[in-house]
């Protein structure tokens, strides 16, 4: 970290924590008797996903795609693709994708358009964070954690050129 970036906390890791709880809760109700997917996208949601699923205690299944967008830095290329599939098919089945943030929405809109293809019994969308302010294209988030102003964010799995994945709050990337 150079002497000019500072970070501000804008949800602390108790924010966060209690967050991911309610959307356990939400998610609990309707899929418990599913035995739904969860989709991962890598790398950013990782940490989500892990603290998310201590709290869903009933039978699931993980999945992760890794897919590439955002080239280094901060601006979205806007082209996405694949870097690492699914391992396992998911046709007829509840899939439910895991994101960290929704910005522009071409990343998750390109996934979502990629898996529906599949023939899922049924898809949807839990984002912990989004950013309205920044959308390119329309999406519907099934479960949404928080919405964010539009600043860079780092912290929780969210990353800035990789780095701050490991920061356990979400941060404001003030330069
Ligand atoms: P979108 O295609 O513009 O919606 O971008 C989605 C992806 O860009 C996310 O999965 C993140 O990896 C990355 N991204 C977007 N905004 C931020 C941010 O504020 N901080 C870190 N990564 C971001
Ligand atoms: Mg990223």
């Amino acid at each position: 970290m150079d002497s000019q970036t500072k970070l501000r906390v804008l949800f602390s890791r108790g924010e966060i924590e209690a967050t991911v709880k309610k959307l356990a809760d939400e998610i609990r109700k309707d899929y418990q008797a599913k035995h739904p997917l969860l989709i991962g996208i890598l790398k950013g949601s990782f940490m989500f996903m892990a603290d998310l699923i201590r709290h869903l205690d009933f039978p699931l299944e993980l999945e992760f795609i890794r897919l590439s967008s955002y080239g280094r830095g901060r601006e979205s290329s806007g082209k996405v693709k694949v870097v690492q599939g699914l391992h396992s098919p998911i046709k007829a089945r509840e899939v439910l994708v895991i994101e960290d943030i929704v910005d522009t929405g071409l990343t998750i809109s390109f996934l979502l358009d990629y898996l529906q293809k599949k023939q899922p019994a049924s898809l949807k969308l839990c984002a912990l964070t989004d950013k309205p302010s920044r959308r390119q294209v329309p999406i519907n988030i099934d479960y949404l954690g928080f919405t964010v102003p539009d600043k860079f964010l780092v912290g929780y799995g969210l990353d800035w050129d990789e780095k701050f994945r490991n920061l356990p709050d979400i941060c404001i990337l003030e330069e």
